[in-house]
């Protein structure tokens, strides 16, 4: 697939990123669960990072090493000015485990995997299944929706997203060796009019053996 077009729209995009989802209680509660379930010192890695916020500063608040990973040369820079504590990498999903970055105690996975075509969520997930021991923790996030690789006007820019409706993204993660310890669901009406009001639903995972 070709990332370059995604990359590009997330490096205009920027920091407006935040600004159009400005409430961001369903991430910050699932965030804090992810904390909760490691000791202090633990290595996450914050997949998809954006610009570090909420979840990168928060792990690190929470005494936890984070490594960022994205895609867009942009978002690592706010990141880094963000976060100044943790670690971050201008990098693919999928080159985690080239530059064999991890093992990581936990992963967090916030609205990253929906920017990948279906027929590659499955691969990321066995990849982040390989990076943990058994058990450890993984919050993810998706937006749901029944869509694979569609193309969506986003803040000025085009982005292409895929989803799932419910059932099928719980079948989807459990395929990709996770069980599904809880689930959150939120009606979000981001703050910005070009961005339909969307459900975006929690999953807090635990990696199966
Ligand atoms: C919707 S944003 C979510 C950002 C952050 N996780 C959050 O919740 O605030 C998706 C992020 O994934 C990044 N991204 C898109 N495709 C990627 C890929 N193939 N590998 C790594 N990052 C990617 C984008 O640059 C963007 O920063």
């Amino acid at each position: 697939m070709d990332r370059i077009g995604q990359a590009a729209a997330f490096d205009a995009i920027g920091d407006r990123y935040d600004e159009a989802f400005p409430h961001k209680e369903g991430q910050i509660a699932s965030g804090a669960w992810l904390a909760e379930q490691l000791p202090a010192g633990s290595h996450i890695l914050d997949l998809g990072c954006g610009t570090g916020l909420p979840t990168a500063r928060q792990l690190v608040e929470a005494g936890h090493q984070v490594t960022g990973i994205d895609l867009s040369p942009g978002m690592v820079k706010l990141a880094e000015a963000n976060v100044p504590d943790a670690e971050f990498r201008r990098m693919d999903i999928y080159e985690v485990e080239r530059y064999e970055l991890g093992p990581f105690d936990g992963v967090a996975a916030y609205f990253s995997l929906l920017m990948l075509p279906r027929a590659e969520i499955p691969y990321a997930l066995r990849m982040l299944h390989q990076q943990l021991r058994e058990g450890a923790p993984m919050a993810m996030s998706m937006v749901e929706a029944d869509v694979d690789d569609f193309t969506l006007p986003f803040l000025g820019n085009t982005i292409r997203v895929s989803g799932y409706l419910r059932d099928e993204l719980r079948q989807v993660v459990h395929e990709g060796g996770f069980e599904i310890a809880g689930e959150d669901a939120y009606a979000y009406a981001p703050a910005s009019t070009d961005v339909p009001p969307e459900i975006q639903l929690f999953l807090q995972c635990r990696r199966r053996p």
